[in-house]
């Protein structure tokens, strides 16, 4: 299946070849101006152009032809070669019927490649913080959207494991006579920061953690043992995390796993001319002569013999390559770390690390700000943790409720869960509906409103239309997919036929919003059909069962949409 804007494409594309025109011209979108038509097709003017002929007299051509197609209503030519096109009751009833009994609610088919994700990207014994949570959000939901479209899609938290604060940690505490003693993931928060401001401080300190990280990366049993430990303890915190975002993933891989991988890359770059010495250092030179900026050259080796994070990230390119063959890796990582993935990428296709056919893309995202327009900090300056500020954003979902008269008598524990579910909604939609490279401000009071663009608007209108279908069920009135299309069911059933399109947008650009402009839009749309139509109350026992068919795509349209954001919604509430 596909939306009615293509397949509507595809009538007015072989119209225009029949006319000895290109077919592509021909492509149909839903109406920028709905008060004038529900679809129009602009390809009469480029057609002009090209055959110097006049666009209305083309398009009246492509009208004719058209002519004995049972699904148009009407086809008009307006202004200087627009042709309008509007679509019968009759042909819109089918085509959202032919929705309603798709599991896949009309989406088309994808490939069924494999497609790598790399998000979240938390480091060890460090807390998951705020700059973690785009990453992890916009992560997760693409990997939902390309899962749902047919791809094997593998999510990889690629953690940081492996870099100089596992060495400063770990000389600290040999400093401090405790190395190999337990420890909790408070003492790491607590030793990290003081290992790193003392390496800060004094070259000789830092050459001492400089030699543990090569003492560590060259496989030191002890010390090994001793990292392990800062692994297992803070995957647990992090896993905790996670699992209160609803975020997944299919792979628990950090940089550490690929160590193996380096040393035979970097001979093979040798090999190959690319990688040279530089100072005791091993470096791969990137530039090029169409570059409008300087590219520096990519460090694979310090001088100290440490790897470094591009040549971690480029080994695991060899062990993604090696183990599952994608056809795209695609690292939701901050923005700001885009010249390093130019430089990674650089690499891999210069040695053949990635084949010709793996998309290598850095799907980047903007900083998250505070209200006053600066990087998001605590009210006392800090670094805001994950785990406080989903506990604020719950606390904050509770008092919203309570404003708003919800779920006033429902018992405390569910309560509890409705008020997890709308904080993390309202999290999520704040973060997702941002064009994914712009930076956004974190507004708590804004997105956890139940009014306006946010999660929690969505939630109540879902909420709204299954409790009326449970009404519907209880009075055992029939709900029928015999769609009768008229007035406001049409507005909505013809937005319901555009999802393919959104989705499609969503997956080839990586962005989230345009699903997140979509479910808005469905839902807005449900409201002004909820007050101008009549549903349970429509004496017309067909309208009445169409209407409510209606009803019940337009909540599993919405349910799959922030299923897809990788939102829940409750029972009710
Ligand atoms: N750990 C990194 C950081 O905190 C993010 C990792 C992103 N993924 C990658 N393959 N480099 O900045």
């Amino acid at each position: 299946m596909t939306s009615l804007a293509k397949f509507l494409s595809g009538l007015l594309g072989s119209a225009f070849e029949q006319n000895g025109l290109p077919a592509d011209l021909g492509v149909v979108r839903v109406s920028d101006r709905p008060d004038l038509s529900q679809f129009q097709c602009n390809g009469a003017m480029a057609a002009a152009k090209q055959a110097k002929k006049n666009p209305r007299d083309i398009a009246m051509k492509i009208i004719e032809t058209l002519s004995e197609k049972q699904e148009f209503k009407r086809l008009e030519v307006a202004g200087p070669g627009f042709i309008n096109i509007d679509l019968t009751e009759d042909c819109i009833a089918a085509h959202t019927q032919a929705i309603a009994s798709d599991d896949r609610l009309g989406l088309g088919a994808y490939p069924s490649d494999t497609v790598i994700l790399d998000y979240g990207g938390p480091n060890i014994a460090k807390p998951m913080h705020v700059g973690h949570l785009r990453a992890s959000i916009i992560g997760d939901c693409l990997r939902r959207v390309y899962d749902y479209a047919g791809y094997n899609a593998l999510g990889d938290v690629h953690m940081g494991d492996w870099g100089t604060p596992m060495g400063q940690i770990i000389s600290e505490l040999e400093l401090r006579g405790t190395l190999g003693q337990n420890l909790t993931m408070e003492d790491l928060e607590k030793i990290y920061p003081e290992a790193s401001k003392a390496c800060k401080a004094d070259e000789k300190r830092a050459d001492m953690a400089r030699a543990a990280t090569a003492k560590l990366q060259d496989g030191d049993a002890d010390y090994i043992k001793v990292w392990q430990q800062f692994i297992d303890v803070s995957v647990a915190g992090m896993k905790a995390n996670f699992d209160a975002l609803g975020v997944h993933f299919d792979m628990w891989k950090g940089e550490a796993c690929v160590h193996h991988l380096i040393a035979p890359m970097v001979n093979d770059l040798r090999e190959q001319g690319l990688a040279l010495d530089d100072d005791g250092a091993v470096v791969v030179s990137v530039a090029s002569e169409a570059d409008t900026k300087e590219i520096p050259p990519l460090i694979l080796y310090k001088r100290d013999g440490a790897v470094m994070y591009g040549t971690t990230d480029l080994a695991t390119i060899v062990d993604r390559v090696q183990e599952y063959n994608p056809s795209k890796i695609i690292y939701i990582v901050d923005q700001r770390q885009s010249l390093h993935f130019e430089q990674v990428f650089r690499v891999a296709r210069m040695g053949g690390i990635v084949p010709n056919g793996t998309d290598l893309i850095h799907a980047g995202f903007g900083t998250m700000n505070g209200t006053d327009g600066k990087p998001f900090k605590t009210r006392a300056g800090g670094v805001m943790k994950l785990e406080d500020l989903i506990a604020t954003g719950i606390d904050k979902a509770q008092a919203r409720l309570d404003d708003a008269n919800l779920a006033d008598d429902i018992g405390p524990d569910e309560r509890q869960d409705i008020a997890q579910k709308v904080a993390i909604a309202a999290i999520k939609f704040a973060d997702l509906q941002n064009n994914r490279i712009a930076d956004y401000v974190f507004d708590l009071d804004r997105m956890t409103s139940f009014e306006g663009k946010t999660g929690p608007y969505l939630l109540y209108q879902a909420v709204r239309i299954k409790s009326l279908l449970k009404k519907a069920a209880a009075q055992s009135m029939i709900m029928s997919n015999n769609f009768k299309i008229q007035d406001e069911d049409q507005v909505l059933a013809l937005l319901l036929a555009e999802f393919p399109d959104h989705f499609d947008l969503a997956l080839r650009n990586n962005t989230p919003h345009v699903l997140c402009d979509y479910a808005y839009k469905i839902a807005q749309s449900f409201s002004s059909f909820y007050s101008n139509c009549h549903i349970l109350s429509e004496r017309d026992e067909d309208l009445r069962a169409s209407r409510l068919g209606l009803c019940s795509l337009t909540v599993r349209q919405l349910e799959l949409i922030l299923n897809l954001l990788g939102i829940q919604i409750p029972e009710r509430m």
